[in-house]
């Protein structure tokens, strides 16, 4: 792998006026993590246009292998959305998917899957859940293509059962013309949960719950009711975007602080699911609904996503699965055909932080702009992660300096995730760079030569440097060989 070599050690040693101090503990301290999952950082794809990811958009093989090659392990991929929702499948179609659209950057009001769609989800290398019908409630569809699921996918993680149903109304098929409440969504997924296990005679399939946000049905109230059908669950799972395109404001979705209290409301959300001894997701997440108000295509998303995704792992969201729409329609899209997403490099830092490790430690506050993590393997601190999340669009980059106690080694090495600033966009060509590395545009291929920063420890303490939106991942145990070749 010819672009992990160090092409060029620099030995980096810039000033700033405030100054942080934090001390890496030698073991992960009382509020780390529980055990992280192989791969925390997932995609989701909306269902109808998930073919055409799979075969009509060259990126996205690479995108998903760039990330495999990280961790060994195949991002987990969810196939679901709005559009799971309208679909019915054809067991007698030789389609993938079959629907029409006036204008290609529509999603369709209607369409049909048939097996090949299994198939091709069936070829995918990592853990996968489907999103199958609940909304036309046409149960017995649903188990059709539920069986198929199971039978042919070696790779199935878990079915889900409807997507968002917290905006199902009174006049969806499967509200039966009556008003659709918490109490109507509860009964109605326990009951599907029983006939689509009792038919495949299994448990531990469904990916329960699927809300959008925590209101007004929740997995709290979903597993007071759950009882025994509990058994069919594989996790509860919620959908979060932090922000839509009315309520739009870049420096808020990136900021260390507000991330936190963002999430806050899931943390109930997870106790719950914990309670039930199931794992708790993030199914479908991403920057902003509707357009994405300008800030889900810059850098400061991908900052975000680096930062959410700590954030939540440490709550303990087990997996966040980044949401990819419509192609050529899709601001917060990690890749289209033409160009890549700045977020992309925020997952990919992510990611790199997160390969091989076994759990994830805050060590500030998280109630300001500036955030820390120490990140453990094998019970020893193996990486530390800084973020600084002022938000800089202009003007001289201010910094903030980072100073670590408790280092081992005599030198660390450091990889560095910047762009000219926080509201820059590849397509506008300000590319972004994770260890002065890029991604090709069209086809995710990694291009450039890697860049590692070097400083020296002394008496267990070092140093960084890094600037307003900027993010800096140490490495604690491998700077020696780089710092020979210097
Ligand atoms: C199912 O697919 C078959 C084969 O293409 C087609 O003839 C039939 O009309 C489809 N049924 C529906 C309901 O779309
Ligand atoms: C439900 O799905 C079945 C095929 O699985 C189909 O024959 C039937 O027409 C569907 N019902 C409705 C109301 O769409
Ligand atoms: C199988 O599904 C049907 C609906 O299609 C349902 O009525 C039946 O109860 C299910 N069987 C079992 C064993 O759950
Ligand atoms: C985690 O614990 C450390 C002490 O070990 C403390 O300084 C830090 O503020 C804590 N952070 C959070 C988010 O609990
Ligand atoms: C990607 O394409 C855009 C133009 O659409 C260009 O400005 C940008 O520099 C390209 N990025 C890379 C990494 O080649």
């Amino acid at each position: 792998m010819a672009f992990l070599l160090f092409s060029a050690c620099l030995l980096g040693h810039l000033t700033s006026a405030s100054s942080l101090s934090y001390h890496v503990p030698e073991r992960p301290p009382t509020n780390s993590s529980g055990p992280l999952a192989a791969a925390p950082v997932g995609v989701s794809m909306e269902f109808f246009t998930f073919p055409a990811y799979m075969t009509d958009v060259a990126a996205t093989k690479t995108c998903l292998a760039n990330l495999q090659e990280l961790t060994g392990i195949w991002p987990p991929l969810r196939i679901g959305g709005t559009t799971q929702d309208r679909a019915t499948y054809n067991a007698s179609s030789n389609q993938a998917v079959t629907y029409s659209v006036s204008n290609p950057s529509d999603a369709p009001m209607t369409l049909t899957f048939g097996p090949p769609f299994i198939s091709m989800a069936a070829d995918y290398h990592g853990e996968t859940i489907v999103g199958l019908n609940r909304r036309l409630d046409n149960l017995s569809n649903t188990i059709a293509a539920a069986t198929l699921a199971y039978d042919e996918m070696k790779n199935l993680y878990a079915i889900e059962l409807g997507n968002e149903p917290n905006f199902y109304t009174s006049s969806d098929p499967i509200a039966d013309g009556k008003a659709w409440s918490p109490a109507a969504d509860y009964a109605s997924q326990i009951s599907w949960q029983d006939a689509v296990c009792g038919n495949l005679s299994t448990s531990d399939l469904i990916s329960a719950g699927v809300y959008f946000g925590t209101e007004p049905m929740n997995i709290a109230g979903l597993t007071a009711e759950e009882g025994a059908a509990n058994a069919y669950v594989k996790d509860y799972c919620s959908h979060n975007y932090p922000q839509s395109a009315s309520t739009a404001d870049l420096a808020k979705l990136m900021g260390h602080s507000d991330i936190a209290s963002q999430i806050k409301p899931f943390a109930s959300e997870y106790a719950a699911a914990a309670a039930e001894n199931k794992p708790y997701i993030f199914g479908e997440t991403n920057s902003a609904t509707g357009g994405g108000g300008g800030i889900s295509p810059t850098f400061g998303a991908a900052l975000w996503i680096l930062d959410y995704v700590m954030q939540s792992v440490i709550m303990g969201v087990k997996q966040l699965y980044f949401h990819q729409g419509t192609i050529g329609n899709c601001q917060y899209c990690w890749w289209g055909r033409y160009d890549m997403g700045a977020p992309y490099y925020g997952a990919y830092l992510a990611t790199m932080a997160l390969a091989g490790a076994e759990q994830i430690a805050p060590l500030d506050s998280q109630d300001t702009a500036y955030a820390a993590y120490a990140i453990y393997q094998h019970g020893i601190p193996v990486k530390v992660l800084l973020y600084n999340s002022d938000y800089y669009t202009s003007g001289l980059r201010p910094s903030q300096t980072f100073t670590l106690s408790g280092i081992q080694t005599h030198a660390v090495s450091a990889k560095r995730l910047t762009a000219p600033y926080a509201t820059s966009r590849v397509d506008l060509g300000e590319n972004p760079t994770v260890a002065g590395l890029t991604f090709e545009n069209g086809t995710c291929a990694i291009q450039g030569s890697e860049t590692v920063e070097v400083t020296t420890v002394s008496n267990g303490q070092a140093s960084f440097t890094v600037g307003a939106s900027e993010a800096l991942l140490i490495y604690l145990q491998e700077a020696d060989n780089c710092f020979r070749r210097v």
